[in-house]
Parts: C-alpha cells; structure tokens; sequence
C-alpha cells in the first residue's frame, strides 16, 4: 500500500492507474477509522482496481468553536486498517498542501446546505464541498464512497457532482452501528460510559419513531418527531433538530414523498453526534 503526502505524487499515481486502464475508487474520511469507515472500503474494493483512501482532517469545514484541534487522529492505526482492508494507497496531506495561504476560491452548495446541520454549522458544508471537489481533482476517481451516517453531506454530494458535471459516481453506504445501536462515529470516543449509554435513546427514538410511521403513515411524522424529543430529553440530550423530511429534497413531506428522512442531531455534554434513519412512504 502506498502513502502520498504531496498532491502531485498523488495525481501521478492516479494518472498512472488510469493509463492502466485501471478504475480508481475514492473513499474520503477524516481518519480514526472504525467499522464505519472500513464498510466504505469493502464497498470500495467491489467497485473498482484501485481503492484511495483520503485521510484529512480538513480545517474548512470546522467552526471557529468547534473540535478541529481535539479531533481524534492515530495514523499509524489507521494505516494498518486501510492495509487490512485491501486499499491501494492513502492520500494523507497536510493542511498547508491542500490550502495555500492567498486561497479564494470555494464551493458552495445554496440550498440543501441551509437545512438541517447547515444551521448551526453555516460553513460547514462550503469547506466539505470545497475539500471534497479538491480530493477529486487529486484522486481522480470514477466512484467515490459516502456513508448514510452523514445523509445530508451525502445528499449535498451528489448535487455538487450533478451541478458541477464531476464525471464521478457517488455510492451511498449503509449506516454501521454498534451491537447497542450507537452510530459509529470517531466523536463517540470523546463520551463517558454514562453518555454513551444515554446515547442510546438516539438510535431507541428513530426505531420508535419508524415504527409509528409504519403504522400510521406521513400524518404520524408530528407526533412521532414529539415522541423522539422527550426520550432524548429523559435521557440528558440537548437536542439541536430533530427533522422529518423528504430525503430526496429535505423539505417537508408531500403526497409526493416516497422516501422519509429522519435526522437528528444532539449533544451529549460537549458531544455532539448526528443519527437518521430513512423510511419508505
Ligand atoms: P468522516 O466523518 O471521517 O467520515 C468519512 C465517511 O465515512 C463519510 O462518508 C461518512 O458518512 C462515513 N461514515 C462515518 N461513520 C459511518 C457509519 N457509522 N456508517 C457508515 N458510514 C460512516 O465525513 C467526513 O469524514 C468528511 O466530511 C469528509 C467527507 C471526509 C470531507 O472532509
């Protein structure tokens, strides 16, 4: 397995397997991998030759008083995982060589990045868009791999890819939980024993709230949403949204929807941790 520190090595590679004849998958993480991020790979090394895992955490779509500096980093693991998991090489740069210090130009999505997360975190979804068009002008790639984990960043991917005409695939991946039904997620490190399991009321709630959809349909969505609100709350969350909408536009539901997103987003002490589930209407 290759590791590239510099853009150009990188590109060079890529250029290289595509002389090749060779199908380049891209999985971008921001490392601390766990089974979460590994899924992405398998999925990767089905679709293509060549698998590229980026590992970045990338200061542009971190607030100024959010976890950028705290974030949880072990590149060494993350190495022998990415081995273990049959990819071809890591993309690894520092800040400095993704950004130049006089950079100006950014992408920004207008619409879907202002729901849902894009309330409380407004750049956040600029400096994902801008780092992710970059990864693929590095990597090159014909199909990229997302997680269902971040359902709007995935949502909001696909639209950058379709207005912006990237000749690129985008795979959405099955959301991994642990046997407790927590999402996996590299913040879940930062939670004590006892948040961990307050944590739970999350993935408890969305099941809840599914099977109430279930049975009564698209009118349930209110009550449903109201019921999710006071088990988290019984269990210490600090809930910044809860949102039932349709998955394919993030509005409100219509006659029109087939497919209901559940996203939620709360804080556990400092910790904040994002779930969803998707329910077909
Ligand atoms: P990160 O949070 O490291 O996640 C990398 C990828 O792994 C994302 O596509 C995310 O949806 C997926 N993922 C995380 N937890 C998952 C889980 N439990 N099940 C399935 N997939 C999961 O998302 C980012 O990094 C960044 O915003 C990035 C796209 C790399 C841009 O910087």
């Amino acid at each position: 397995m290759e590791i590239f520190r510099k853009v150009s090595d990188m590109q060079a590679f890529a250029k290289n397997a595509i002389r090749e004849g060779k199908k380049i998958a891209l999985v971008p993480t921001m490392g601390f991998l766990h089974e979460g991020h590994l899924s992405l790979i398998d999925r990767a090394c089905k679709e293509a030759d060549v698998v590229i895992v980026s590992i970045f955490v990338n200061p542009t779509q971190f607030g100024p008083t959010e976890d950028l500096d705290k974030y949880p980093r072990d590149f060494q693991r993350d190495k022998d995982l990415c081995e273990a998991r049959g990819a071809s090489a890591i993309f690894a740069p520092e800040p400095s060589e993704m950004y130049a210090p006089d950079r100006s130009i950014w992408v920004d999505e207008e619409k879907l990045s202002k729901k849902l997360c894009g309330k409380s975190r407004p750049i956040h979804f600029r400096g994902v868009c801008t780092v992710v068009s970059k990864l693929f002008n590095i990597c090159l790639p014909d199909v990229a791999i997302f997680g269902q984990k971040d359902a709007q960043q995935a949502l909001i991917i696909k639209r950058m890819v379709r207005d912006l005409n990237f000749p690129i695939e985008i795979i959405v991946s099955p959301l991994i939980r642990e046997a407790s039904g927590l999402a996996m997620s590299s913040r879940n490190k930062y939670l004590t024993a006892e948040q961990k399991e307050d944590a739970l009321s999350l993935s408890r709630s969305l099941k809840t709230a599914e099977k109430m959809i279930a049975k009564d349909g698209l009118s349930a969505c209110g009550a449903a949403v109201e019921a999710m609100r006071a088990e988290i709350t019984t269990c210490n969350g600090e809930i910044d949204y809860i949102e039932c909408l349709d998955s394919s536009t993030l509005e409100e539901p219509t006659d029109k929807t087939t497919e209901l997103l559940i996203a939620l987003a709360v804080k556990f002490g400092t910790t904040r941790l994002i779930d969803n589930i998707l329910i077909g209407v």
